[in-house]
């Protein structure tokens, strides 16, 4: 028996920020953020949505799809980095919004490999024996916490979720996981105040200390590295090689690193690299969720498709995962 991805969702929040809006905002321009990163537009959540809100509507999705009610979920995981509150887990106010009442719920902070660790601790629970049905979601409100003065950062962010229930299956199912860190590197992407070590305060607000910060271009080079690595840390021992794998879904970061990553797996990234980045901006842990959904959606994903999902993110964090679509 394995574990398979039995119905996927999304949200998107409805507010479109296109490169023209940010050439108002910062100095930038669309030329600058086309070809460094390949995004054209991203959405931005309502000041009045949070992340739970975004993330219940695509559970909603994703239940619906695998014809099943919030009382068949015997596990909810939210991977986030923008929690509606540090507590309770956003995790146990989607599980009161769908009504799961009693149903084990926890978040899980990995930033944008934390869909990929969130499949992987389902799929032990259920490979396990212990839970039949588990609900994934990734959900980020990554503009609330985006400085929006700061031109190196604003314009890759952007607000969304997905979802994926998961439960036993015949055929296919998750393959293989390869899970990493190397929490030596985690002050190249950061949002250093608001925690026990740095307490809000006036201070930190005058300083911005509650928006990330990023060393983007060394994180740059780690993610290549990190991401082909996980990549072959997951196909190797089961045996597969490039040709094997029908389609990439990656984490959206930033085009230039997945053509990289691409070349060194020995890939066409046209073919086989899944996009979407453009439309959205890098959403976090939310990123490879909406991905892998929209993938389905557009008939690129179908029963016997071996997948590859790869993520690379804060921490430093990466997570690769190959799944036979049942
Ligand atoms: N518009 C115009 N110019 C800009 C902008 C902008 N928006 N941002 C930076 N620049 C300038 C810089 O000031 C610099 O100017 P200088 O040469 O005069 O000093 C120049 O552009 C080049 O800056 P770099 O930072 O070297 O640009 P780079 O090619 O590395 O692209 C980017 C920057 C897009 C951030 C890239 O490094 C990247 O994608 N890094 C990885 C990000 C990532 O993967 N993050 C992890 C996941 S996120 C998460 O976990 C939440």
């Amino acid at each position: 028996m394995r574990t398979g991805i039995l119905g996927v969702g999304k949200y998107l929040p409805e507010s479109v920020l296109t490169n023209a809006d940010l050439e108002r905002m910062v100095d930038t321009t669309d030329e600058w953020i086309t070809t460094r990163t390949g995004i054209k537009e991203r959405r931005i959540a309502a000041q009045t949505e949070a992340t739970s809100d975004m993330a219940v509507k695509a559970a909603r999705m994703a239940l619906d799809r695998a014809g099943l009610s919030p009382s068949d979920i015997d596990l909810i995981i939210v991977a986030t980095i923008t929690p509606d509150m540090f507590f309770p887990s956003t995790a146990c106010v989607v599980q009161d919004k769908l009504g799961a009442h009693g149903t084990p719920a926890f978040d899980i902070a990995v930033a944008c490999s934390g869909y990929i660790y969130g499949l992987a601790i389902a799929d032990q629970f259920i490979k396990g024996g212990l839970y039949r049905n588990a609900l994934v979601i990734a959900a980020e409100k990554l503009s609330s916490v985006t400085d929006w003065e700061d031109r190196s950062t604003c314009v890759l962010f952007g607000d969304g979720a997905g979802a994926a229930v998961l439960g036993p299956v015949e055929e296919g199912g998750i393959l293989g996981v390869n899970l990493g860190a190397d929490g030596s590197k985690g002050e190249l992407l950061q949002l250093p105040a608001g925690g026990s070590r740095m307490p809000a305060s006036i201070k930190t607000v005058e300083n911005k200390l509650h928006t990330i910060k990023m060393e983007g271009n060394v994180l740059f080079k780690h993610a290549v590295k990190m991401m082909s690595d996980a990549a072959k840390g997951v196909t190797e021992p089961l045996g597969l090689k490039a040709d094997d794998i029908d389609i990439i879904i990656p984490h959206q970061a930033n085009v230039r690193i997945l053509n990289a990553v691409a070349k060194k797996m020995g890939v066409d990234p046209d073919e086989k690299v899944y996009l979407n980045i453009s439309k959205y901006g890098n959403m976090s842990a939310a990123s490879s969720a909406v991905a892998l959904t929209e993938a389905v959606e557009e008939g690129r994903i179908s029963k016997g498709t071996k997948v590859l999902m790869d993520a690379f993110g804060g921490g430093l964090t990466w997570g690769a995962l190959v799944i036979e679509w049942s």
